[in-house]
């Protein structure tokens, strides 16, 4: 998992360096799928539940699972990449989003909370800790800031599959769920919006909006609980 992890880190670097105005988002599944052959992995979305490309690329008010078209990035919108990978049976799954050009002072603290709110998530992530301190951490943060947590995604464990149990809410009481144990491994992935957290699909069955058109943002790390604490594995 941790090379998995890492090459996902590396591709999703690489893929950020094309973010600028004037690409086309399938441009940047090419270069996805570009690096994943290069690496000899396999790229972990493309045929997922019948997602038909390998990196997840939602823009402005899209919240996750953006489906890269002709669609051209332009300067002030705010993209979150999604990706995974499998290496040798193992999953990784991480996400960033990154602003096109100059964006707006708004989304720039959209952007930096949600951020710091997965690593407020993942310091909960502690031998005898409760799953919903990861939760409930995300949360604090996020709404501390004004801004919205979405409730119909969740972050997941991951390791032979791209989905394992337990799903990992951005929202809740701290102090429920399993107890946190040495070798779990998850994905803890907050999403957010500038306005309300509903969201409706779109007519090609994946791209999920705010419902009030508001910009989101979408951070993701998978990290595994070790002897020696938490560690992060899609971080270069
Ligand atoms: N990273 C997402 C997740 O954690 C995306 C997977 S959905 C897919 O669940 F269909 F695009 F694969
Ligand atoms: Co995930």
């Amino acid at each position: 998992m941790e090379v998995a992890n890492r090459i996902v880190a590396e591709i999703l670097e690489g893929v950020k360096e094309k973010v600028q105005p004037g690409i086309e988002t399938r441009e940047l599944d090419e270069l996805a799928e570009e690096m994943c052959r290069q690496r000899r992995v396999k790229p972990a979305f493309k045929g997922y539940r019948g997602y038909p490309r390998s990196i997840c690329v939602s823009v402005n008010e899209e919240v996750v699972h953006g489906i890269p078209g002709p669609r051209s990035l332009k300067a002030g919108d705010v993209v979150s990449l999604d990706f995974g990978v499998k290496y040798e049976g193992f999953y990784g799954d991480a996400a960033i989003t990154v602003g096109v050009g100059d964006v707006s002072e708004k989304a720039r603290a959209l952007i930096a909370t949600t951020e710091e709110s997965l690593y407020a998530g993942i310091a909960q992530v502690k031998a005898g800790q409760r799953l919903s301190d990861i939760s409930h951490a995300v949360q604090t943060v996020v709404e501390g800031a004004g801004f919205g947590v979405i409730r119909e995604f969740v972050g997941h464990g991951i390791g032979r599959s791209l989905h394992e149990d337990p799903q990992i809410p951005n929202f809740g009481p701290p102090g429920r769920g399993p107890t946190l144990q040495v070798g779990m491994t998850f994905a803890i992935e907050p999403m957010t919006s500038l306005g309300s957290w509903q969201v409706r699909i779109l007519q090609d069955g994946w791209t999920a909006i705010t419902q009030d058109g508001s910009c989101a943002a979408h951070f993701e790390h998978s990290v595994a609980l070790t002897e020696n604490g938490v560690l992060i594995l899609s971080r270069l």
